[in-house]
């Protein structure tokens, strides 16, 4: 299959309806949409990633008025879950909530839960929009690997099995949605992400779901986003001790002054500094793109520096631990 890389939104729209697949940014990552009402398209999603069929899809809505088609909203709960969409839908956040017998099973892999979010991507919001269907999308990749932030991660990673990619430059985050339950009255955290435990607080008590605990779907193993090459987790990369012949990778995190710091960082193969400023927003959006190039670079091994485990810099950690795996 031909893959094209376009700015065509009609050309989306139009594959969505004839329940084709097609890559779609948001402001998180990339996802691989198809209609979610329509199960055979959504089955084309599990071919094109690889994608084990016990692993459930986000539902993407096109406007809040679909919340209740696709999701029972439990009468304890309503007032919480209302108040959270207030505040982050649209944006990078997504409920899990009791789906209704419209959603197709294979989206949720039998479960009794259905995944939703409100995307603020404007091209996104246009497409869904003008379809006026929820959209099932994944993030972009093949199974097992980190998700695409570009076009051409897309390419790079489903070329030739999907028809259509949207292009719409970089994604603002960089990393994907919060995904939260609400149980018992209090805000359960799924996957960490740009919306972060400490925004969360405001709301409810939270409670952050070890993973060990409840493993629903691989999104939510230790190993998960993984490069290649063997990544390790540091506390200082001066004082990494290098071999002579091993060619190390650095993902840093630049603090003040990064420039003093570079001369001592010269023993690496490659270094690839997530934020110079030390900024969170810019670490996350720059995270899978630069562990891609890295893993590129055919090197012995990458290590990255570990960050402070708060705000959006424990969603960071996140990723970056299970990417050790
Ligand atoms: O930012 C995002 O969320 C991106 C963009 C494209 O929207 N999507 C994304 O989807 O990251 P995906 O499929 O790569 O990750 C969704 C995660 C998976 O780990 C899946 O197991 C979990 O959400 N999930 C989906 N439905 C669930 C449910 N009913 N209960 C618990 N976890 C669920
Ligand atoms: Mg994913």
């Amino acid at each position: 299959m031909k893959t094209v890389i376009s700015t065509d939104r009609i050309a989306a729209v139009e594959l969505l309806r004839k329940g084709e697949l097609v890559a779609l940014p948001t402001e998180t990552v990339y996802g691989l949409a198809a209609s979610a009402l329509n199960p055979i398209a959504v089955a084309k999603i599990f071919e094109a990633k690889e994608r084990p069929r016990f692993d459930p899809l986000i539902v993407h809505l096109p406007n809040r008025e679909w919340l209740k088609r696709i999701a029972e909203l439990p009468a304890g709960h309503r007032q919480l879950i209302s108040k959270l969409a207030d505040k982050f839908w649209p944006g990078p956040f997504t409920m899990v909530l009791p789906k209704r017998k419209v959603v197709p099973d294979i989206v949720t892999a039998g479960l009794d839960t259905v995944a939703v979010r409100l995307s603020a991507h404007c091209v996104f919001a246009e497409i869904v929009g003008e379809l006026d269907e929820p959209l099932a999308a994944p993030s972009a990749n093949r199974f097992g690997h980190v998700s695409p932030t570009t076009a051409q991660h897309v390419f790079d990673e489903l070329g030739g099995r999907i028809p259509l990619i949207i292009d719409a430059g970089p994604t603002e985050h960089g990393i994907e949605s919060t995904i939260v339950a609400v149980r018992d009255g209090r805000i359960e955290i799924l996957r960490r992400g740009p919306i972060t435990g400490e925004q969360l607080s405001e709301f409810a008590d939270i409670v952050c779901v070890a993973v060990t605990q409840r493993i629903f779907a691989p999104g939510q193993l230790p190993s998960h986003y993984t490069p290649t090459t063997p990544l390790l987790l540091i506390d200082n990369a001066e004082a990494f001790p290098l071999q002579k012949n091993q060619r190390v990778g650095l993902l840093a995190l630049g603090g003040a002054c990064p420039s003093p710091r570079s001369s001592q960082l010269e023993g690496f193969a490659a270094v690839r500094n997530l934020s110079d400023r030390g900024d969170l927003r810019e670490a996350a959006s720059n995270l899978f793109r630069y562990l891609r190039e890295l893993d590129a670079l055919g090197l012995d091994l990458i290590v990255a520096e570990r960050i402070p485990s708060r705000g959006l810099g424990a969603a960071i950690m996140d990723r970056l631990e299970r990417a050790t795996h």
